[in-house]
């Protein structure tokens, strides 16, 4: 099943899980929009061909969804009990730590073993280097941010962009430092905004009039893009600025190189734990090696952001 945001490289893991199960003569079923299939019982057999034609493709063949009623003990009942009435004895979940709080609650209550893959553009588990679907945002943003600059540039404005990444700053820090942007605002720092608007301002006297700013939509602190942007334009009124939010065109796409090959070997992996016995925990990649986080630490990631990072974004930009 997929479960929770999509991520582009999800149907790289199903492929990956379908084809491992189906060589080891196992019998593997789709799992139709997370958890809610599992209590609607919308599942059906998966062939090899079932997964044809899909690696390049985004979003996610089985569809996915976020489910209220697994979070309650009546929800996981029924779920369990069109598990039991189909013999399926073992779980594969492509998802954010929150689906994984679920196969670890489900594990706790009835005899089903999960293994999870880290699905979700934000980055912000821990136990792995690498989330499936990241790489392909900040490609899409990257992509995106680029031809922002040549209108940008054309014109001597300034922009403030908004990206993806919930309560992470992973994929601002990462567009931000790749297009050249002069600021990077993220929840894991706080920014002085003052500083910035002087900033502009000793730019605007040097005519250096293209001016980027990233913004991560957790970072709350001023209301997003456009709280920054009302700041900005009360303290220098003659600058020619406006605002762009990337949004949900960060979420599609056809999966780059890196997430269809982490997608592959974690969805392989996934198999090879279950086969031996290995359950309740997420399959990651760290250091270029399979790492096993337990469902119970695969929890969202809170990291700090070097110091470092923020003087390169100061002096590359400057
Ligand atoms: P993600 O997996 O991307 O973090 P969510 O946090 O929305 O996304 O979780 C996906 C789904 O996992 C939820 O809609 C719910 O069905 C299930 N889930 C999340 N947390 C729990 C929990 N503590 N107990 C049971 N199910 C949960
Ligand atoms: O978790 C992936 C993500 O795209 C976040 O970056 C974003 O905050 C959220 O999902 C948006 O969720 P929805 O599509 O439900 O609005």
């Amino acid at each position: 099943m997929t479960s929770g945001g999509d991520a582009p490289g999800m149907n790289a893991a199903i492929r990956a899980v379908v084809r491992t199960g189906l060589y080891h003569g196992l019998e593997v079923y789709g799992i139709m929009r997370g958890y809610q299939g599992l209590i609607d019982d919308d599942i059906y057999k998966m062939e090899s061909k079932s997964v044809a034609n899909i690696i390049q493709r985004g979003g996610t063949i089985l569809k996915t969804a976020r489910c209220m009623e697994f979070m309650q003990p009546a929800g996981r009942k029924k779920a369990y009990d069109n598990l039991k009435k189909r013999g399926i004895n073992g779980l594969v979940i492509i998802g954010g730590d929150g689906s994984f709080q679920g196969g670890r609650k489900f594990h706790e209550e009835f005899d089903i073993p999960s293994v999870g893959i880290p699905g979700t553009i934000d980055r912000d588990i821990v136990g792995t280097d690498f989330t499936i679907g990241f790489d392909t945002a900040v490609n899409t943003a990257v992509e995106a941010i680029d031809k922002i600059r040549d209108t940008m540039d054309a014109h001597d404005r300034m922009f403030i962009i908004e990206v993806m990444g919930r309560d992470a700053g992973f994929i601002a820090l990462h567009s931000g430092i790749a297009t050249g942007a002069e600021h990077i605002m993220i929840p894991e720092r706080k920014t002085d905004i003052m500083e910035i608007v002087r900033s502009l301002q000793e730019k605007g006297k040097r005519k250096k009039m293209v001016n980027l700013i990233i913004v991560a939509e957790g970072d709350e602190e001023f209301g997003g893009a456009v709280g920054v942007h009302k700041i900005i334009k009360e303290h220098v009124p003659e600058m020619d600025t406006r605002i762009c939010v990337l949004g949900h065109i960060q979420r599609g796409g056809s999966p780059t190189c890196l997430d269809r090959v982490i997608a592959s070997r974690m969805g392989y992996h996934a198999v090879e734990c279950l086969i031996s016995g290995r359950y309740n925990l997420m399959i990651g990649i760290k250091e270029n090696r399979i790492n096993y986080t337990p469902f119970d630490k695969a929890a969202k990631m809170k990291t700090r952001v070097n110091d470092e990072w923020i003087k390169i974004v100061k002096i590359l930009a400057s």
